[in-house]
């Protein structure tokens, strides 16, 4: 096995390398080859202190998770953290990449921090539902104070290495060689320890640990780890540091098997192996520059937003120069209330205007690299545009569709290069949502799908790879919830009780809300337009088309599912919606009965899930830990849960198996089981 720890002398300097690709991550292998070297640097007479680096491309950029749901090997962190601090020599951590999480609290273990340039360090466990439990609760605060240790802490942000000096979570940015640079700073520490431990808490006035305090929960979704890393934090002024350092470790060691902390590392492991698609084979991604975005409406502007601030030169093409003008001026608004808000700096926001070039001549599209078309949801128009396209774009250039449910193979048939042709499905406001699925046509080629994977992490997205089948993973999947929310309705709970329990389950709006503000008209169309080829024998809730009919489409018109009176006072219940209701079960015969919160939450869980088995049988995810991707990334699901498939592993197959036949009788005719056998498999 490779040494993941190794020890080389420069003159009387132990310079100790951590070594385990790909991120130098803190296993046992690495713990155990530290102890080793820091015994060997206090035993050795001739070394005067040392260095700790990583190899590579970073210092330790976090641990590893696998461990953390098992019985920890020794030697813990915290030991070796106690070894550096006893060893009698000065200890300097040499950071470059990222020092996060163990690994910053391993540096902040050492007499001293040096950092290359564009550092990042930072202690995000509470992402995790865990809390730092090698002392950066402890030593954090002893460096910066305690409110902005709660800050830092409870938001898991990562600072550079600039912000990081001044607030003096570094002691020096080296501009040349970073190890020489520590070696050096090593050498002056010679004979001395200057440990974090042996600080005071820098004094906070009360107000301003009440407001950290106060924020960071509301910031933190009232998660139990962002509140036991502030009791964590605030003790440790009170109990002082070696209590302090028992007791975080006791929390930490509770926190990281619960539930909570489980549920985040799936997502955390099923986010990043979204990525990876082994059916791409070897295919690399066609390299993209220059974006061309087709419309510049709702979805054109949003995405060109992404795109300049990914640092592509943009290019937002329109057929009519007034709607040009509106998307050029949403554009220039954003930025402006960026720069305002003092969320971007003036001189950035220019750079990334400056990049944008707005034309209604369609031969600018020669030199795009990518074209992302987001015109109207009409496949004639969209066969058109792509028609166009295919005679302008330069050979080689990827091009896709925003489209949501149209057939991306019927757009890819008016191109003469339909394996050039994928789907980028970006969710509304383009620039703010995570979720993108990348569509997979008939004729999609491989290198053009890694390439819209490529573009989605240059956009800071979430990409996920999904089949071509009309509402693709995302939308199916939010369909198949919202129709047994609307059966729970005619069954006898009020749209208000269902949101209410969807929302206490964690969702961040629930399904008649979600509905109003994104207007009930568009669902309504769809159903129009599907109506000739619906099972007449399937059930069908009429309360939405009854709403519709009515003129309640929403939002927009001032009422749908709820009422929204004049002046922002959010949804209102509605007695005409209950009448309404009311009516629409009595019609069909129904006597309305009480659904417990229980029963619709469960129910609800129980339709994606149905769905999630479907949508994998039919090939249209690969993967089943998509589905919980998608929905945390794009529908509001409560990340802390893990996501609908964590849900249903977790309920086992027995239960689930009993579920569904409860589902199925409860849903009525139509209503079609999937087979769960793959989804409760998991992939690695
Ligand atoms: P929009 O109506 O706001 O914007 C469409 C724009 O396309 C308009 O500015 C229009 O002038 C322009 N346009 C129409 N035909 C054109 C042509 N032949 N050449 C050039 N420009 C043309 O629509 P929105 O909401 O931005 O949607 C665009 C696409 O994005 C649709 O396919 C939609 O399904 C999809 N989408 C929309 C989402 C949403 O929440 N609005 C979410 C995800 C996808």
């Amino acid at each position: 096995m490779t040494p993941r720890v190794y020890l080389e002398r420069d003159g009387g300097i132990a310079v100790i390398v951590i070594d385990n690709p790909p991120i130098n991550a803190g296993s046992a292998a690495v713990r155990q080859g530290l102890m080793a070297a820091i015994e060997t640097l206090r035993n050795d007479d001739t070394l005067e202190g040392a260095v700790l680096i990583g190899a590579g491309n970073t210092f330790i950029a976090g641990s590893d998770l696998r461990e953390f749901g098992q019985p920890l090997t020794e030697p813990q962190l915290p030991a070796v953290i106690a070894a550096i601090e006893a060893c009698g020599k000065p200890v300097v951590a040499a950071l470059h990449g990222a020092a996060q999480g163990g690994g910053f609290e391993l540096a902040l273990g050492c007499d001293a921090r040096v950092a290359a340039p564009g550092t990042v360090v930072g202690l995000p466990e509470v992402t995790l539902g865990i809390i730092p439990g090698a002392g950066g609760t402890q030593r954090l605060p002893r460096i910066v104070g305690i409110p902005p240790a709660i800050r830092m802490i409870c938001s898991g942000e990562r600072v550079l290495a600039a912000a990081a000096l001044e607030a003096g979570l570094v002691d020096l940015i080296a501009t040349g060689n970073l190890r020489s640079a520590a070696v050096a700073h090593a050498r002056q520490l010679k004979g001395q320890k200057r440990l974090v431990r042996d600080r005071q808490v820098p004094p906070a006035s009360s107000a301003d640990v009440a407001t950290a305090t106060t924020a960071a929960p509301q910031a933190g979704k009232r998660r139990p780890a962002v509140q036991a890393a502030i009791d964590a934090i605030t003790a440790t002024a009170q109990v002082g540091f070696d209590d302090g350092l028992a007791d975080e470790r006791a929390v930490f060691q509770r926190l990281r098997v619960s539930r909570e902390a489980f549920a985040l590392r799936h997502q955390f492991f099923a986010e990043r192996e979204s990525a990876k698609h082994p059916s791409l084979g070897e295919a690399t991604a066609r390299p993209v520059e220059r974006v061309a975005v087709i419309g510049a409406g709702t979805m054109g502007s949003g995405i060109a937003i992404a795109a300049l601030d990914a640092g592509y030169r943009v290019l937002l093409l329109e057929q009519d120069a007034a709607a040009l003008e509106r998307g050029t001026g949403r554009i220039h608004a954003h930025y402006a209330s960026r720069v305002q808000g003092g969320k971007l700096s003036a001189s950035a926001a220019a750079a990334c205007e400056a990049r944008l070039q707005t034309s209604l001549d369609w031969a600018d599209l020669a030199s795009a690299d990518l074209v992302i078309e987001a015109v109207f949801e009409e496949l004639g128009v969209k066969q058109q545009v792509f028609q166009r396209i295919d005679a302008l774009a330069r050979p080689g250039a990827v091009l896709a569709s925003n489209t949501s449910y149209l057939d991306l193979d019927a757009i890819a048939a008016a191109t003469s290069r339909p394996h050039d042709v994928i789907g980028l499905h970006f969710f509304s406001p383009a620039h703010v949502m995570k979720l993108m699925e990348v569509v997979r046509g008939q004729s999609s080629a491989p290198d053009a799908l890694a390439t819209g994977l490529a573009v989605g992490k240059r956009l800071k997205k979430m990409p996920v790879l999904t089949g071509n089948a009309f509402g693709f993973i995302g939308n199916r999947l939010y369909a198949a919830y919202r129709r047994q929310c609307e059966c729970m309705v005619e069954e006898g709970a009020w749209p208000e009780q269902v949101d209410a329990a969807l929302r206490a389950f964690g969702f961040a709006m629930g399904p008649f809300a979600v509905a109003d503000l994104s207007g009930l008209d568009i669902a309504w169309r769809m159903r129009q337009a599907q109506a000739a080829t619906r099972d007449p024998q399937a059930r069908y809730v009429h309360i939405p088309d009854r709403l519709c009919e009515a003129g309640r489409l929403g939002r927009k018109t001032g009422a749908g599912y709820y009422r929204y009176p004049e002046g922002d006072q959010g949804p209102q219940v509605d007695e005409a919606v209950h009448a309404l209701i009311a009516q629409a079960r009595a019609d069909k015969g129904l006597q309305p009965r009480e659904l417990g919160d229980d029963e619709i939450v469960r129910r609800a869980l129980l339709a994606i899930v149905n769905e999630a088995a479907l949508l994998l049988a039919e090939g249209v995810a690969e993967r089943a830990t998509d589905v919980d991707v998608v929905l945390v990334n794009g529908y509001g699901f409560p990340r802390w849960e893990g996501g609908p498939v964590f849900w249903a592993r977790e309920r086992g197959a027995a239960a689930l198996q009993e579920d569904m036949l409860w589902l199925a009788q409860l849903s009525g005719p139509g209503f079609v089981t999937g087979d769960l056998r793959h989804l409760l498999t998991p992939e690695n």
